[in-house]
């Protein structure tokens, strides 16, 4: 049984008092929905500060990267063991990281596994381009890129992994339903193949790439989709309670 997931990937946008601000708008309301795991990715410098406000709550906190090493002369980096402390969830591979920040499937590899040696819960981001779907290789783009992020990875639960066409995030133009459901089959079996069938039935598998309140039902009402990584929309109160309630709505388990 996979509980659906919904988290919000602030990128580089709001500062710590606009963060506070947004959080103190969402937080009655969505700590009240039930049935969704609800997940927080705001920037670093504001963890701290959201991770006391969430105290107490159902809401639970993400970051949005992390270096691999544990500590170290590596200027400008933050480390699992800083990330531990503060919040339960990492995002890592995220599109922007790799097409922007040259991420490696061998980096992105080894944050997997720190990551999950520190007991952090990482949201794996895979996706192709759109001269990659055009050319018919999305698949082939996805499974190198899952079987190189999890490479000598040990089975877990803990891991989210996020389908994320580059084409579709912050373009206004998400993937069908049926596509995004499609790959995700794919990426559950190559899951499969990797790890065990059972282990790749219980794992979450979301969707991201605009994702707002018209289009997620159509989404999670996919039985392969198991909940979304939103971003533009997750900066708007009013847009991410409607997408975690229609999610609740649809799909909602006990948690
Ligand atoms: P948008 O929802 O803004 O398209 O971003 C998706 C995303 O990249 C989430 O990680």
């Amino acid at each position: 049984m996979r509980v659906p997931l919904v988290a919000g990937n602030w990128k580089m946008n709001t500062t710590v008092i606009e963060a506070e601000e947004l959080v103190y708008d969402i937080l009655d309301t969505l700590d009240r929905i039930k049935g969704v795991e609800k997940v927080l990715c705001p920037p670093f410098v504001s963890l701290a500060a959201i991770n006391m406000m969430l105290q107490g709550s159902s809401i639970k906190l993400g970051a949005q990267n992390m270096h691999f090493e544990t500590k170290g002369a590596y200027t400008g980096e933050i480390s699992p063991l800083m990330l531990r402390e503060l919040c339960e969830f990492v995002i890592l591979g995220h599109s922007e990281r790799r097409w922007y920040f040259g991420e490696t499937g061998e980096m992105i590899n080894k944050k997997l596994n720190a990551a999950l040696t520190h007991g952090l819960k990482p949201i794996l981001c895979v996706g192709e381009r759109l001269e990659e779907n055009e050319t018919g290789r999305t698949e082939e783009i996805v499974r190198k890129q899952v079987r190189t992020a999890l490479n000598d990875i040990k089975l877990t639960p803990d891991l989210v992994v996020a389908y994320e066409p580059v084409w579709a995030i912050g373009t206004g133009k998400a993937a069908s339903s049926k596509q995004a459901a499609a790959t995700i089959k794919l990426i559950r079996s190559i899951l499969a193949e990797l790890w065990n069938k059972d282990i790749a039935q219980n794992l979450r598998i979301l969707y991201g790439g605009s994702v707002t309140s018209n289009n997620i039902a159509e989404f999670i009402s996919q039985p392969e989709i198991d909940g979304a990584l939103v971003g533009g929309a997750s900066l708007k109160a009013e847009e991410f309670l409607n997408i975690v309630t229609q999610t609740a709505e649809i799909k909602g388990k006990p948690v």
